[in-house]
């Protein structure tokens, strides 16, 4: 069984969602599918698939315009949300910090956090893929809590339509599994995300410890989602 999660990003619209659960709703597997759409669409979902939100305040409530707090989501019907992603890395200075107190305030509120990591292209390219991964492990997700996800999204490759080798993708999940096993969370499922289509989902989930995917443009229409829902049973 593998989580198959999309990530809406800024797209999409109610009618697109009640479409896409619609759609979802008469395929046959044992997969987890998780969506996490833009904040004003979650209580426009009629909860057959799990919805997630993209983003939570590291607040609990307050003078904080603009923000929502996680409770707000619970309250909502949202089960997930994704933290720490690079978006929100990159466009809002999300540190390791913010995304480990993020994370914290979805546990409280009884959310599962999908936590994010992973390297820039110029991480990359000065050989430090796996630091950053490690520190962004180790600094990131809490170490108690209620259950987390964990997902490895190598920033270059995200919306860029290439992926690293699988090789790659194992040695990154190893070391993920390896640094949770060490802040005592082993068993953690750990995602891959970027570049996920209907095409590559099924050799990428039979990598070791890639546990499923975190999917931005694929996730968006039944018919690009759908092939990766069923890629596994
Ligand atoms: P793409 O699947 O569009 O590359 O986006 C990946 C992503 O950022 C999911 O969170």
């Amino acid at each position: 069984m593998k989580i198959i999660a999309g990530n809406w990003k800024m797209n999409g619209s109610r009618a697109a969602l009640v479409e896409m659960q619609d759609a979802l709703a008469n395929i046959e597997t044992e997969n987890t599918v998780i969506l996490c759409v833009p904040f004003v669409f979650i209580a426009a979902s009629n909860n057959s698939v799990a919805i997630g939100a993209q983003d939570v305040s590291v607040h609990d409530h307050g003078a904080f315009t603009g923000e929502i707090s996680a409770n707000m989501l619970a309250g909502i019907g949202a089960k997930y949300v994704i933290v720490g992603h690079s978006e929100r890395r990159m466009y809002h200075g999300e540190t390791n910090e913010i995304v480990k107190q993020k994370a914290s305030m979805a546990l409280s509120a009884g959310l599962t956090p999908i936590i994010c990591v992973g390297e820039t292209m110029e991480e990359r390219n000065s050989g430090k893929t796996m630091e950053i991964i490690e520190l962004g492990v180790r600094e990131s997700v809490p170490s108690n809590g209620g259950d987390v996800i964990v997902a490895y999204e190598p920033r270059w490759a995200i919306g860029a339509g290439i992926t690293p080798s699988d090789e790659d993708i194992a040695a990154a999940h190893s070391l993920i599994a390896e640094s949770l096993t060490k802040m005592g969370r082993g068993g953690t499922p750990i995602l891959y995300g970027a570049s996920v289509k209907g095409s590559n989902a099924k050799q990428i989930m039979s990598i070791p410890h890639v546990d499923g995917v975190l999917v931005g443009g694929a996730s968006l229409k039944p018919d690009d989602f759908i092939p990766i829902i069923t890629a596994t049973k």
